[in-house]
């Protein structure tokens, strides 16, 4: 796109309205243009002036503007946006949208846009657990609009629980991506992506796992879905939210694993593996161990290597795989990639704390059997996402493979 993308960012009526001002300036900060449109409720919290300020244009407040203007300004916005946000989105707000209602700027802006949509939610818990709410948000992610948030935290009340607003940088950036990802260029590719730890069990009600989060490789079925690819998502056990318009496999053991594989990969044109498969299975019991039968001693068997398995299935899918390494990351990475036969290899640091197993940025080296090697220095596992896929389609590009819709189009 060789304009910066526009964001018609919609303000409804909560407490968290003054971290929106955070996330417009972010979003600003970045290069977007942004148009703040603001319900009566949002006015009681924040003033239009701090967003018209910040985003340096006038604040939507009224679909009658001055009652004798030409403009229709809810339906002029709706056509100029790349991406309409609504944060936070009240309950309120949020039953018109999937309603269809519309009485407001906010709420007739977003019956005449078509387009990308996200949506903060934020409210006290007992509100977001209402039926009506759950089912107008399933409601409106159904016909596409993505959602983030809400989150887990201290609300406005004093109370803790589900229904604070997702923070406004992770808004800001999820804004960002939708409203300059137009991008399709994984389209046409049928991705397999794997993510989560696995679980061996030890007897019935016990297991051996590790601990993979879950998160990057969510993040690479998102960033995959979101360039156009058809996406398949095999995932472990992790708490996270299945991703919307991805096709989700779960798995637990190292075994659950490979029968996916086996089933998937050879439709697939690619697979990133990301998910910690356990490299040792415990010799497990049919029946639960009790104390009272004193010491055990647990034998580890080497599990197989999944990704040299698939090797007799191959035929042009380009293969990312991952390592976790303390120490030399390339000389390691170079040595597993050669094992695994795999065209690049995602390199993480885990003997650093603030970055790779279950937080929320990564920073990783990122290898190529062409003996290239790149850093992608701290970010989110987001935008390291975006990197992995730009690395795999320079590879299939540099190979002759089919690359998305370069070729296919
Ligand atoms: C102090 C205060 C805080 C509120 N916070 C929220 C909130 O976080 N989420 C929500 O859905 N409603 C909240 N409400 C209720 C909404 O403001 C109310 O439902 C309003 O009608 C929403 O209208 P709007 O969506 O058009 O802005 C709050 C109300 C008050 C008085």
């Amino acid at each position: 796109m060789d304009r910066p993308p526009r964001v018609l960012f919609g303000v409804s009526g909560g407490i968290a309205a003054y971290k929106a001002v955070e996330a417009v300036r972010e979003l600003v900060r970045r290069g977007a243009e942004v148009r703040v449109a603001m319900t009566r409720g949002a006015r009681e919290f924040v003033a239009p002036l701090t967003f018209a300020a910040l985003s340096r244009n006038e604040v939507f407040t009224e679909v009658w503007g001055s009652g004798n203007s030409p403009a229709v300004d809810h339906v002029e916005a709706a056509r100029w946006a790349d991406l309409f946000v609504v944060a936070p989105a009240s309950a309120h707000t949020l039953g018109k949208l999937a309603l269809g209602l519309g009485d407001d700027f906010v709420s007739t802006a977003f019956l005449a846009y078509r387009g990308p949509v996200l949506l903060a939610p934020a409210m006290e818990t007992a509100m977001w657990e209402q039926p009506a709410v759950a089912e107008n948000i399933a409601r409106l992610r159904a016909r596409g609009a993505r959602t983030i948030g809400p989150e887990s935290g201290p609300l406005a009340s004093g109370r803790e629980g589900t229904g604070r607003m997702a923070e406004p940088a992770a808004i800001a950036e999820a804004a960002w991506s939708l409203a300059t990802g137009r991008r399709a260029d994984l389209s046409g590719l049928r991705l397999l992506v794997t993510a989560g730890p696995t679980r061996e069990p030890l007897d019935p009600v016990r297991f051996v796992s590790n601990r993979s989060s879950g998160r990057m490789g969510f993040a690479l079925a998102e960033a995959a879905r979101d360039r156009g690819a058809r996406v398949v998502l095999a995932a472990g056990p992790t708490g996270l939210r299945p991703p919307e318009g991805v096709s989700v496999l779960p798995f637990d053991t190292a075994d659950d694993l490979h029968a996916i594989l086996v089933r998937e990969f050879p439709e697939c044109d690619g697979i990133a593996m990301a998910a910690a498969v356990s490299d040792f299975i415990p010799d497990s019991s049919p029946t639960r161990l009790h104390r009272a039968e004193g010491a055990r001693t647990v034998r580890l068997q080497p599990g197989r290597d999944l990704l040299a398995s698939l090797a007799p299935l191959r035929r042009r899918q380009t293969v990312v795989a991952f390592a976790a390494e303390t120490g030399d990351l390339e000389s390691a990475g170079r040595r597993k990639m050669e094992a695994k036969g795999a065209d690049l290899i995602v390199v993480n640091d885990v003997g650093r704390t603030d970055i790779g197993f279950d937080a929320e940025n990564n920073e990783v080296l990122i290898l190529r059997r062409d003996g290239g090697a790149a850093t992608v220095s701290r970010r989110s596992k987001r935008e390291i996402a975006d990197h992995i896929w730009d690395a795999f389609l320079a590879v299939r590009t540099a190979a002759g493979a089919p690359a998305g819709s370069r070729s296919a189009g």
